[in-house]
C-alpha cells in the first residue's frame, strides 16, 4: 500500500482552492435516484468515496456521464434494480443514503447494513425508525435491510432522538415523494443538510426549514433533475487552516465559505492565528516567533464544534504552549489518532471521551492511518514534526481529501506519496 512521507518544519505559504464538500456531494448523488430526468452536479470533488458512490449507482443501472468541467450527470430513468450490495456498502457507510430515495421512488430497496467502522458502531436505527414511521415495512435479515412501501410512503411527523446527519438526509429524500406533509423535528442542521434541501428544491421539491432544525416537506408526485453546484468542503477548509497555523505560515484559501466553519475559525483565533475573510476566501497568518496557545474543544452537532475537526485540533494542541482538554461527544471511539500521535512524542492522557493534551514538540516517526480524519491529524503532525514522518495505510485519506499532497506541496510542504515498493531513504536524501 502507498505511503506518505513528510519532512517537517516548513511554514506553509501560498494559495489553494477548496474542493466541493464530500459530505454534501454524496447525499446529492443519492438525490438523483428521485429524479425522472438527469441531475447534473457541479463542483464534484475527485475522491475515493465519490468514485465508490458512482460505482454504487452504476451497478444499479444508472447512466453516469463525466463532464470536463468537474461536473457529473446522473440519469436514473434507466435504473435496473434497487440493491446496494455488501461489497460496496461495507467500503462506504454513506451508501445507506440510497435507502430513502429508492423506497420513495420505486417502493422497495435492499441495502446491506453498513456495519461499524474505526470510530464507532454507527447503527442505522434512526434511519429505519423514521422510514417505518412513514409507512415502510422494514425487515433486517442476513445483513441486509429489506424495505418496501408498495403503496408509497405517507408523510408524518418524525421526532429525531438524535440529530443524525445521514438519517436526516435519508428522511428528507424519502419525504420528497411521500404522500402529504412530513415534518422532521430536531433534525441535523449541518451545512450539508441545507445544501441537500436546496438541491431538492431545484428538483421541484417543496421544502421549508427553520434554525431549530425543523424541516417540513410537502410530498410531490414526481421530481425532475436539473443542475446543482455543491457547497465548498468546510472540513477540508479547516484542515488547511490548522496546517498553516501549526507550521507558522501564511495561506489564502479560495472557493470556500467562512460562514460554514465559524467555531473552527474562533478556535484558530484563540490559538493565535490572524484570520481575514471574504464571502469566498479565508486568509490566515501566524507569527512564527510566538508559540501557539492551547484550545479546549467539545464536539457537538452543528453549529457546535465539528467532530470531523477534532483530530486536527488535537494535533495542533500537541505543539501548543500549555495544556488543553478535548471532549468528543458524537462518536464513542474517535481517539484512534492518540496512539499514533504518541508515537511522535505527543503527551496525551485519555479518560473515556476526554483527552488531556500537554503541548510540547513532535518528532517524525512511522505511523498508521486508522480513519479519515485521524489520518489528516497525522499529516498535520508530520508537517510540523522534527525529521521524517511515514504514514502507512493512506487509502483512508484518499476517501476525503482531493489531491492532498499536491495541494500541500503547492504551499511548500515537503511531502511525497511513495508506492509500496519505493524506498523511503531515496526520498529523504533527495529533499
Ligand atoms: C455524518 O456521519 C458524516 N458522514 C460524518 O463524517 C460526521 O462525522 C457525522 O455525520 C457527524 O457530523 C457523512 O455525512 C457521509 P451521525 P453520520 O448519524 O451521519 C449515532 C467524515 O469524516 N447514530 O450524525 O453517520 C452514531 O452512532 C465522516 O467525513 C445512531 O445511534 O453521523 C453516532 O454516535 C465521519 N443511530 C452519532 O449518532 C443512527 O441511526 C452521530 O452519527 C445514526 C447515528
Amino acid at each position: 500500500m502507498d505511503r506518505l512521507v513528510i519532512q517537517g518544519g516548513t511554514p506553509l505559504k501560498g494559495e489553494v482552492r477548496i474542493s466541493g464538500a464530500k459530505n454534501s456531494v454524496l447525499p446529492i448523488m443519492a438525490a438523483s435516484l428521485l429524479a425522472e430526468t438527469p441531475l447534473v452536479i457541479d463542483n464534484v470533488p475527485h475522491l475515493k468515496d465519490v468514485t465508490l458512490f458512482i460505482e454504487l449507482l452504476a451497478q444499479m443501472g444508472a447512466a453516469i456521464t463525466f463532464r470536463s468541467d468537474m461536473s457529473i450527470e446522473i440519469d436514473t430513468s434507466v435504473l435496473q434494480h434497487c440493491v446496494a450490495p455488501y461489497q460496496l456498502v461495507s467500503k462506504m457507510r454513506a451508501s445507506i443514503l440510497v435507502l430513502g430515495p429508492l423506497l420513495a421512488r420505486f417502493g422497495h430497496a435492499k441495502v446491506a447494513l453498513p456495519g461499524g467502522c474505526a470510530i464507532g458502531s454507527r447503527p442505522v436505527d434512526i434511519h429505519v425508525d423514521g422510514l417505518k414511521a412513514m409507512g415502510a415495512d422494514i425487515q433486517i435479515e442476513d445483513g441486509y435491510i429489506y424495505a418496501s412501501a408498495p403503496n408509497g410512503l405517507v408523510g408524518t411527523t418524525i421526532c429525531m432522538r438524535f440529530p443524525s446527519v445521514t438519517a436526516t438526509e435519508n428522511l428528507i429524500l424519502a419525504a420528497t415523494l411521500a404522500k402529504g406533509k412530513t415534518r422532521i423535528i430536531g433534525g441535523a442542521k449541518e451545512p450539508e443538510i441545507m445544501d441537500l434541501l436546496q438541491c431538492c428544491e431545484t428538483m421541484g421539491a417543496k421544502v421549508s426549514y427553520n434554525t431549530l432544525g425543523d424541516i417540513t416537506i410537502e410530498g410531490a408526485k414526481s421530481l425532475s433533475g436539473g443542475l446543482y453546484r455543491v457547497v465548498p468542503d468546510r472540513i477540508e477548509t479547516g484542515t488547511y487552516l490548522v496546517a498553516a497555523t501549526m507550521t507558522g505560515g501564511h495561506i489564502k484559501l479560495t472557493d470556500t465559505k467562512p460562514g460554514l466553519l465559524e467555531t473552527v475559525i474562533v478556535g484558530l483565533r484563540q490559538a493565535g492565528a490572524v484570520i481575514e475573510t471574504t464571502d469566498s476566501t479565508i486568509e490566515l497568518s501566524v507569527n512564527p516567533e510566538k508559540r501557539l496557545l492551547p484550545v479546549d474543544i467539545c464536539t457537538g452537532p452543528y453549529p457546535g464544534f465539528p467532530t470531523d475537526m477534532q483530530a486536527q485540533f488535537m494535533a495542533m494542541n500537541c505543539v501548543a504552549n500549555g495544556d488543553s482538554v478535548i471532549k468528543e461527544t458524537i462518536f464513542e471511539n474517535r481517539f484512534m489518532h492518540v496512539d499514533e500521535l504518541r508515537r511522535m512524542g505527543a503527551n496525551i492522557k485519555v479518560q473515556g471521551n476526554i483527552a488531556i493534551v500537554s503541548g510540547g514538540s513532535l518528532k517524525g516517526a512511522p505511523v498508521r492511518a486508522t480513519d479519515l480524519r485521524a489520518s489528516a491529524s497525522l499529516v498535520l503532525a508530520g508537517l510540523v514534526a522534527q525529521g521524517t514522518t511515514i504514514i502507512h495505510e493512506i487509502f483512508h485519506i484518499d476517501r476525503g481529501y482531493e489531491c492532498l499532497e499536491e495541494k500541500l506541496a503547492t504551499l511548500g510542504a515537503h511531502i511525497r506519496r511513495l508506492a509500496e515498493t519505493a524506498g523511503v531513504e531515496d526520498y529523504v536524501k533527495s529533499t
